[in-house]
């Protein structure tokens, strides 16, 4: 057995990291960079800044800040579209997981022929694609550190999920100055979605010691310092903190894998448009109850970790307080319930269910988890966590 451990070639982290961008890019002798960004970074400042870090180095920067949440087909071509028109040879992603999986796709579609659908799924991208430099200015996704880019097929109505070594970035720029200025409630769904990339990776079938020890540690910061960035956006500590723990669960998931959580939440933002932090943390405390048995002392441990139960508690007594310890999370960071997301399509949420359990499984995420649903299982969890 050959465990896998595969991540960028370099990856700064700390306060003031992102200012490293131009020497980075300069490793790669590139003169023409596309920006890919969205419509807030630029309007909030930290796309600006970092345009005008490359251009004041005199590199020639051309921006493509239409990256929607949920990042489609369409954000992708239109990206690779502006690369080739501009002469571009090396990318910069600024933001959350949308635009940075969006500059992923990007990247390999300068070097591998069209359509992108052809490459969803497992290690199907045939060669590397130009350098990227991710720079994650949410707490959350970890896709700066991943081989896993999430694009939407807007014709199928399906979000594809492509996992290569050749999607990695070549350089993370990991800077927590960049979330002080999240609000509180994007603070709370990206955070319960590191702790989720945490927990799927420990108990996924295809853990290893590599991503245990990542993944223990990125639960172990979520415990620490979640509450805290939530209630005190300015707290540099917790900030910096959830920020490593981010990092840490990305590294962890995408050489282990994440199971019937995030398996189960692509299909609701598919088809609801729910965002991937909020949709996963609906569904974790329910999909947790349902999987403990088939892990039961991994669960106890990562209870233990987060400070949830008696140190002296049995793992089925440890296991049982996580779920309630998770429910009291999502309490905490105010986070709403599936039926407070979706009340007023619930007739459309019953009838999509079949269709929803069938993604989610053909997704190859449930595949992964300690215990393996079958759809009609998958649909009275969906039913469970309303
Ligand atoms: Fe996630």
């Amino acid at each position: 057995m050959i465990d896998a451990f595969q991540i960028p070639a370099t990856v700064l982290i700390g306060g003031g990291s992102r200012r490293e961008v131009v020497a980075q890019l300069n490793r790669f002798g590139v003169r023409r960079v596309l920006l890919v960004t969205d419509r807030g970074m630029m309007q909030l400042g930290p796309a600006g800044e970092i345009a005008g870090l490359l251009t004041e180095a005199g590199l020639t920067v051309a921006i493509h800040d239409d990256v929607q949440p949920d990042p489609t087909d369409r954000n992708v071509l239109e990206g690779l579209e502006r690369f080739r028109a501009e002469g571009c040879e090396a990318l910069v992603a600024v933001g959350g997981g949308s635009p940075i999986d969006a500059a992923k796709a990007i990247s390999v579609l300068t070097t591998n022929a069209l359509p992108l659908c052809q490459y969803a799924g497992y290690h199907k991208i045939p060669r590397v694609g130009v350098p990227l430099i991710a720079i994650p200015t949410t707490a959350g996704t970890g896709s700066e550190v991943t081989k896993v880019t999430i694009i939407k097929d807007t014709e199928r109505d399906v979000k594809m999920m492509l996992l290569s070594v050749n999607l990695l970035p070549s350089v993370a720029l990991v800077d927590y100055e960049l979330t002080l200025t999240m609000p509180a409630r994007l603070t709370a769904a990206v955070g319960v979605d590191t702790l989720t990339h945490g927990i799927e990776a420990y108990v996924s079938r295809k853990a290893h010691p590599m991503t245990d020890a990542l993944a223990l540690s990125c639960i172990q910061l979520v415990g620490r310092h979640l509450r805290t960035a939530y209630r005190e956006p300015n707290h540099p500590e917790a900030r910096a903190g959830m920020m490593l723990a981010a990092c840490q669960g990305g590294m962890a998931f995408a050489n282990s894998s994440v199971c019937l959580v995030h398996g189960m939440s692509r299909p609701i933002g598919a088809l609801f448009h729910l965002p991937h932090g909020l949709s996963n943390a609906v569904l974790l405390p329910t999909v947790t109850r349902y999987s403990l048995p088939s892990a039961l002392s991994r669960y106890a441990y990562v209870s233990q970790l987060l400070g949830g139960c008696d140190p002296e508690a049995t793992d089925s007594q440890a296991a049982d307080a996580l779920v309630v310890g998770l429910e009291q999370l999502n309490t905490d960071l105010q986070l709403p319930r599936l039926r407070d997301c979706l009340g007023l399509e619930e007739t459309r949420f019953r009838t999509l269910l079949p269709k929803m359990a069938e993604d989610a499984l053909a997704s190859g995420s449930p595949q992964n988890n300690p215990r393996v649903p079958d759809s009609e299982e998958i649909v009275d969890l969906y039913q469970q966590a309303w």
